[in-house]
């Protein structure tokens, strides 16, 4: 594809998604709204019964499970991720509460074209249970993050994040169900400035461009 191409098309997205998929749907309602120049050429699940995949299949959106427990190795597992969103061309992959570790064999053909979208304000309470991480270390912010994903969990570079207050009296739910409000709001934001082009990588930095490029050309 060529620039020029690729700044007029689509962005083309691939979703891995393993639960309720409620961020994916926030996806979906945004293109569906002309607010999101962004195409889902394939949402991908490690779960058979990931509401995510139902989600894609009442939007008409190719969809797959594939079984971890047919691959021996983890590695041999995203080389078949990798071959679906290979053949379905996807340019940008978009982690929305895929909960299972990548390997370099899926994370390194998709460098800085990888996101993932996570319920804290990282460096603060990376992992599994985040929101319960957050109310019982007492902060009185947490929020989401939508970072670049490299080979180590929830580290790479931050593209965007936004806070909610923590309350007295939450619960883990509580602040999850605030958190989530956000998330709906963000990761669709960072995937359309994505499509614009307007990002730009510099070591852990990632900053926001006025001047918009081809989003295949930032993301080399
Ligand atoms: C979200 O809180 C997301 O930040 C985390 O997993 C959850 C997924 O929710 N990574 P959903 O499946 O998108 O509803």
């Amino acid at each position: 594809m060529s620039d020029q191409e690729a700044s007029c098309s689509p962005l083309v997205l691939g979703v891995l998604a393993s639960g309720r998929g409620s961020n994916l749907q926030a996806i979906i309602d945004e293109i569906e709204a002309g607010r999101l120049s962004a195409k889902i050429a394939l949402v991908l699940s490690n779960k058979a019964d990931s509401f995510a995949l139902e989600r894609a299949e009442q939007h008409g959106i190719s969809n797959l499970f594939i079984d971890p427990k047919k691959y021996e190795r983890r590695e041999h597992y995203d080389e078949a991720l990798l071959e679906a969103l290979q053949r379905h061309r996807v340019q940008v992959v978009i982690l929305a509460g895929y909960m299972r570790l990548l390997t370099g064999n899926l994370v390194k053909p998709f460098h800085n074209r990888m996101v993932n979208i996570h319920p804290s304000l990282l460096p603060a309470f990376p992992g599994l249970h985040a929101q319960r991480q957050a109310v019982a270390y007492g902060v009185k912010f947490s929020g989401c993050t939508v970072h670049f994903v490299d080979e180590e969990m929830d580290n790479g570079p931050i593209i965007a994040q936004t806070t909610v207050p923590v309350l007295d009296g939450d619960t883990e739910d509580d602040l999850a169900g605030r958190i989530l409000v956000e998330e709906h709001r963000l990761l669709p934001s960072v995937i359309q400035r994505l499509a614009e082009g307007r990002l730009k990588i510099d070591g852990r930095r990632v900053l926001q461009q006025e001047t918009s490029k081809s989003p295949m050309e930032i993301m080399r």
